[in-house]
Protein backbone atom coordinates (compact mmCIF):
# COMPACT_ATOMS: atom_id res chain seq x y z
CA UNK A 1 0.00 0.00 0.00
CA UNK A 2 1.12 3.33 -0.33
CA UNK A 3 0.28 5.75 2.04
CA UNK A 4 0.17 9.54 1.14
CA UNK A 5 0.30 12.06 3.87
CA UNK A 6 -0.82 15.05 3.61
CA UNK A 7 -0.55 18.38 4.90
CA UNK A 8 -4.19 18.92 5.28
CA UNK A 9 -7.66 18.92 3.87
CA UNK A 10 -6.82 21.01 0.82
CA UNK A 11 -3.88 19.03 0.00
CA UNK A 12 -5.32 15.53 -0.24
CA UNK A 13 -8.03 17.42 -2.19
CA UNK A 14 -5.38 18.37 -4.90
CA UNK A 15 -4.02 15.66 -4.83
CA UNK A 16 -6.85 12.78 -4.71
CA UNK A 17 -7.78 14.92 -7.97
CA UNK A 18 -4.79 15.09 -9.50
CA UNK A 19 -4.98 10.84 -9.52
CA UNK A 20 -7.96 10.75 -11.20
CA UNK A 21 -7.18 13.35 -13.63
CA UNK A 22 -4.10 12.04 -14.72
CA UNK A 23 -6.22 8.55 -15.35
CA UNK A 24 -8.70 10.26 -17.25
CA UNK A 25 -6.26 11.73 -19.54
CA UNK A 26 -4.60 8.46 -19.61
CA UNK A 27 -7.38 6.54 -20.66
CA UNK A 28 -10.47 8.79 -21.95
CA UNK A 29 -12.91 6.32 -21.11
CA UNK A 30 -11.61 5.41 -17.33
CA UNK A 31 -14.48 3.38 -15.62
CA UNK A 32 -14.78 5.23 -12.37
CA UNK A 33 -15.59 4.04 -9.32
CA UNK A 34 -17.30 6.83 -6.66
CA UNK A 35 -18.27 7.65 -3.62
CA UNK A 36 -20.20 9.98 -1.33
CA UNK A 37 -19.80 11.23 1.82
CA UNK A 38 -18.28 14.60 3.17
CA UNK A 39 -14.67 13.06 1.99
CA UNK A 40 -14.29 13.37 -1.24
CA UNK A 41 -16.66 16.45 -1.39
CA UNK A 42 -12.94 18.72 -2.00
CA UNK A 43 -11.87 16.31 -4.95
CA UNK A 44 -15.19 16.75 -6.81
CA UNK A 45 -14.28 20.27 -6.26
CA UNK A 46 -10.74 20.45 -8.04
CA UNK A 47 -12.13 18.37 -10.35
CA UNK A 48 -15.26 20.30 -11.62
CA UNK A 49 -12.64 23.36 -11.65
CA UNK A 50 -10.34 21.15 -14.05
CA UNK A 51 -13.01 20.58 -16.06
CA UNK A 52 -13.89 24.13 -16.11
CA UNK A 53 -10.63 25.82 -16.48
CA UNK A 54 -8.67 22.69 -17.65
CA UNK A 55 -10.65 20.91 -20.31
CA UNK A 56 -10.70 18.01 -17.86
CA UNK A 57 -13.03 16.09 -20.45
CA UNK A 58 -15.20 13.69 -18.85
CA UNK A 59 -17.73 12.74 -21.50
CA UNK A 60 -16.32 9.26 -22.17
CA UNK A 61 -15.70 8.46 -18.67
CA UNK A 62 -18.23 5.82 -16.81
CA UNK A 63 -18.75 5.59 -13.38
CA UNK A 64 -20.07 3.19 -10.82
CA UNK A 65 -21.39 4.15 -7.51
CA UNK A 66 -20.20 2.41 -4.22
CA UNK A 67 -23.88 2.75 -2.55
CA UNK A 68 -27.36 3.98 -2.33
CA UNK A 69 -30.00 3.41 0.78
CA UNK A 70 -32.68 1.34 0.30
CA UNK A 71 -36.03 2.47 0.11
CA UNK A 72 -34.30 6.20 -0.81
CA UNK A 73 -35.31 7.55 -4.42
CA UNK A 74 -33.07 9.11 -6.86
CA UNK A 75 -34.60 12.05 -6.44
CA UNK A 76 -34.97 12.29 -2.26
CA UNK A 77 -32.67 14.57 -1.15
CA UNK A 78 -30.40 12.88 0.98
CA UNK A 79 -30.05 10.14 -1.92
CA UNK A 80 -26.93 9.36 -3.06
CA UNK A 81 -27.96 10.19 -6.50
CA UNK A 82 -28.96 13.55 -5.16
CA UNK A 83 -25.67 13.81 -3.54
CA UNK A 84 -23.83 12.94 -6.64
CA UNK A 85 -26.11 14.96 -8.86
CA UNK A 86 -25.67 18.51 -6.71
CA UNK A 87 -21.96 17.83 -6.42
CA UNK A 88 -20.45 16.62 -8.73
CA UNK A 89 -22.06 15.22 -12.03
CA UNK A 90 -23.96 18.63 -12.65
CA UNK A 91 -20.49 20.87 -12.69
CA UNK A 92 -18.98 18.34 -15.28
CA UNK A 93 -19.47 16.58 -18.39
CA UNK A 94 -20.16 13.28 -17.61
CA UNK A 95 -22.81 11.13 -20.33
CA UNK A 96 -25.53 10.81 -17.91
CA UNK A 97 -25.99 7.15 -19.91
CA UNK A 98 -22.57 6.58 -17.98
CA UNK A 99 -23.45 7.07 -14.97
CA UNK A 100 -24.41 4.10 -12.71
CA UNK A 101 -25.64 4.12 -8.85
CA UNK A 102 -27.25 1.45 -6.89
CA UNK A 103 -31.32 1.87 -7.39
CA UNK A 104 -32.40 2.37 -3.64
CA UNK A 105 -36.44 1.52 -4.67
CA UNK A 106 -35.48 -1.49 -7.02
CA UNK A 107 -38.60 -3.15 -8.34
CA UNK A 108 -39.05 -6.71 -8.27
CA UNK A 109 -35.88 -8.73 -6.39
CA UNK A 110 -33.43 -7.45 -4.57
CA UNK A 111 -30.82 -10.16 -4.78
CA UNK A 112 -31.41 -9.91 -8.98
CA UNK A 113 -31.22 -6.19 -9.14
CA UNK A 114 -27.55 -6.30 -6.96
CA UNK A 115 -26.17 -9.46 -9.50
CA UNK A 116 -27.50 -7.49 -12.45
CA UNK A 117 -25.22 -4.65 -10.98
CA UNK A 118 -22.64 -6.35 -10.87
CA UNK A 119 -23.35 -7.52 -14.13
CA UNK A 120 -22.90 -4.24 -15.41
CA UNK A 121 -20.08 -3.48 -14.46
CA UNK A 122 -18.63 -6.94 -15.62
CA UNK A 123 -20.07 -5.84 -19.24
CA UNK A 124 -18.40 -2.68 -18.63
CA UNK A 125 -14.99 -4.56 -18.24
CA UNK A 126 -14.87 -3.86 -14.57
CA UNK A 127 -13.58 -0.19 -12.75
CA UNK A 128 -9.88 1.35 -13.29
CA UNK A 129 -9.82 3.66 -10.74
CA UNK A 130 -12.17 3.30 -7.36
CA UNK A 131 -12.73 6.11 -4.97
CA UNK A 132 -13.34 4.97 -1.08
CA UNK A 133 -13.63 6.92 2.07
CA UNK A 134 -13.95 5.00 5.05
CA UNK A 135 -16.33 5.12 7.96
CA UNK A 136 -15.62 5.42 11.63
CA UNK A 137 -15.86 1.47 12.33
CA UNK A 138 -13.68 1.05 9.10
CA UNK A 139 -16.18 0.42 6.65
CA UNK A 140 -15.43 1.09 3.01
CA UNK A 141 -18.80 1.36 0.98
CA UNK A 142 -21.42 0.50 3.56
CA UNK A 143 -19.73 -2.87 4.15
CA UNK A 144 -20.13 -2.97 7.64
CA UNK A 145 -18.19 -5.20 10.43
CA UNK A 146 -18.86 -8.87 9.55
CA UNK A 147 -19.06 -8.35 6.07
CA UNK A 148 -17.71 -11.07 4.43
CA UNK A 149 -14.51 -10.15 2.58
CA UNK A 150 -15.67 -11.94 -0.24
CA UNK A 151 -19.16 -10.28 -0.79
CA UNK A 152 -20.19 -9.13 -3.72
CA UNK A 153 -23.53 -6.14 -3.98
CA UNK A 154 -26.23 -7.02 -1.68
CA UNK A 155 -28.07 -5.32 0.73
CA UNK A 156 -26.48 -4.39 4.19
CA UNK A 157 -27.61 -3.24 7.49
CA UNK A 158 -25.86 -0.10 8.72
CA UNK A 159 -24.84 -0.22 11.94
CA UNK A 160 -26.11 1.96 15.33
CA UNK A 161 -22.53 4.36 15.05
CA UNK A 162 -22.95 4.61 11.15
CA UNK A 163 -26.93 5.46 11.55
CA UNK A 164 -25.72 8.43 14.06
CA UNK A 165 -22.88 9.55 11.83
CA UNK A 166 -25.87 10.04 8.92
CA UNK A 167 -28.33 11.53 11.27
CA UNK A 168 -26.83 14.90 10.53
CA UNK A 169 -26.92 14.82 6.69
CA UNK A 170 -30.91 14.15 7.42
CA UNK A 171 -33.39 16.48 8.98
CA UNK A 172 -34.90 15.49 12.16
CA UNK A 173 -38.35 14.58 10.99
CA UNK A 174 -36.97 12.34 8.09
CA UNK A 175 -36.44 9.30 8.80
CA UNK A 176 -33.05 7.98 8.85
CA UNK A 177 -32.49 4.39 6.21
CA UNK A 178 -31.71 1.35 8.53
CA UNK A 179 -30.15 -0.11 5.29
CA UNK A 180 -28.33 0.07 2.13
CA UNK A 181 -27.59 -1.49 -1.09
CA UNK A 182 -23.64 -1.58 -1.48
CA UNK A 183 -20.71 -3.17 -3.58
CA UNK A 184 -19.49 -5.83 -1.44
CA UNK A 185 -15.63 -6.12 -0.37
CA UNK A 186 -14.90 -8.63 -3.46
CA UNK A 187 -16.44 -5.88 -5.73
CA UNK A 188 -14.08 -3.25 -4.73
CA UNK A 189 -10.91 -5.54 -4.41
CA UNK A 190 -11.34 -6.46 -8.10
CA UNK A 191 -11.31 -2.73 -8.77
CA UNK A 192 -7.53 -2.16 -10.80
CA UNK A 193 -6.45 0.91 -8.63
CA UNK A 194 -8.04 1.98 -5.28
CA UNK A 195 -7.58 5.48 -3.71
CA UNK A 196 -8.30 5.53 -0.21
CA UNK A 197 -9.62 8.99 1.34
CA UNK A 198 -9.49 10.09 4.90
CA UNK A 199 -9.65 13.08 6.67
CA UNK A 200 -10.27 14.24 10.64
CA UNK A 201 -9.42 13.01 14.15
CA UNK A 202 -12.88 11.10 14.04
CA UNK A 203 -11.24 8.88 11.33
CA UNK A 204 -7.85 7.90 12.79
CA UNK A 205 -8.24 5.18 14.89
CA UNK A 206 -9.79 3.05 11.83
CA UNK A 207 -7.38 4.42 8.92
CA UNK A 208 -4.59 2.75 11.94
CA UNK A 209 -6.27 -0.70 12.28
CA UNK A 210 -6.91 -0.65 8.76
CA UNK A 211 -3.08 -0.33 7.50
CA UNK A 212 -1.53 -1.57 10.22
CA UNK A 213 -3.70 -3.99 12.21
CA UNK A 214 -4.83 -7.41 11.23
CA UNK A 215 -6.95 -8.18 8.17
CA UNK A 216 -10.43 -8.56 9.10
CA UNK A 217 -13.90 -8.45 8.50
CA UNK A 218 -14.62 -6.53 11.98
CA UNK A 219 -12.68 -3.80 9.93
CA UNK A 220 -13.90 -4.30 6.38
CA UNK A 221 -11.21 -1.19 4.80
CA UNK A 222 -8.32 -3.70 6.00
CA UNK A 223 -9.28 -5.88 3.53
CA UNK A 224 -7.56 -3.69 1.08
CA UNK A 225 -4.22 -5.14 2.53
CA UNK A 226 -4.81 -7.86 0.12
CA UNK A 227 -5.37 -5.79 -3.33
CA UNK A 228 -1.84 -4.88 -4.99
CA UNK A 229 -2.68 -1.28 -6.07
CA UNK A 230 -4.19 0.64 -3.20
CA UNK A 231 -2.94 4.30 -2.65
CA UNK A 232 -4.43 5.58 0.72
CA UNK A 233 -4.15 9.78 0.91
CA UNK A 234 -4.57 10.50 4.65
CA UNK A 235 -4.28 14.27 6.29
CA UNK A 236 -2.49 14.98 9.35
CA UNK A 237 -5.50 14.44 12.02
CA UNK A 238 -6.39 10.82 10.00
CA UNK A 239 -2.68 10.06 10.11
CA UNK A 240 -2.12 10.53 13.42
CA UNK A 241 -2.34 7.31 15.01
CA UNK A 242 -0.34 5.59 12.39
CA UNK A 243 2.71 4.08 14.09
CA UNK A 244 4.80 4.42 11.13
CA UNK A 245 4.03 7.81 9.69
CA UNK A 246 7.96 8.33 9.19
CA UNK A 247 8.42 5.90 6.61
CA UNK A 248 5.39 6.35 5.17
CA UNK A 249 6.94 10.08 4.46
CA UNK A 250 10.29 9.37 3.61
CA UNK A 251 10.07 10.50 0.11
CA UNK A 252 13.21 7.79 -0.62
P1 LIG B 1 -17.59 10.67 5.30
O1 LIG B 1 -18.10 9.18 5.19
O2 LIG B 1 -16.71 10.91 4.11
O3 LIG B 1 -18.83 11.50 5.24
O4 LIG B 1 -16.86 10.79 6.58
C1 LIG B 1 -17.22 8.14 4.89
C2 LIG B 1 -17.88 6.81 5.06
O5 LIG B 1 -18.67 6.62 5.99
O6 LIG B 1 -17.59 5.91 4.26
Amino acid sequence: MFVILCKGYAELSQQSAGIVAAAIRKRPDLRLGLATGTTPLGMYRELARMHREEGLDFSRVVTFNLDEYLGLAADHPQSAHAFMQNEFFKHVNVAPGNIHIPDGTPSGDLDEYCAMYEAIIQRAGGIDVQILGIGRNGHIGFNEPSSSLASRTRIKTLTRQTLEDNRRLFQESQAIPEAAVTMGIGTILDARKILLLASATSKAAALARSIEGPVTAHVTASALQLHRDVTILADEQAAAELSEREYYSDPA
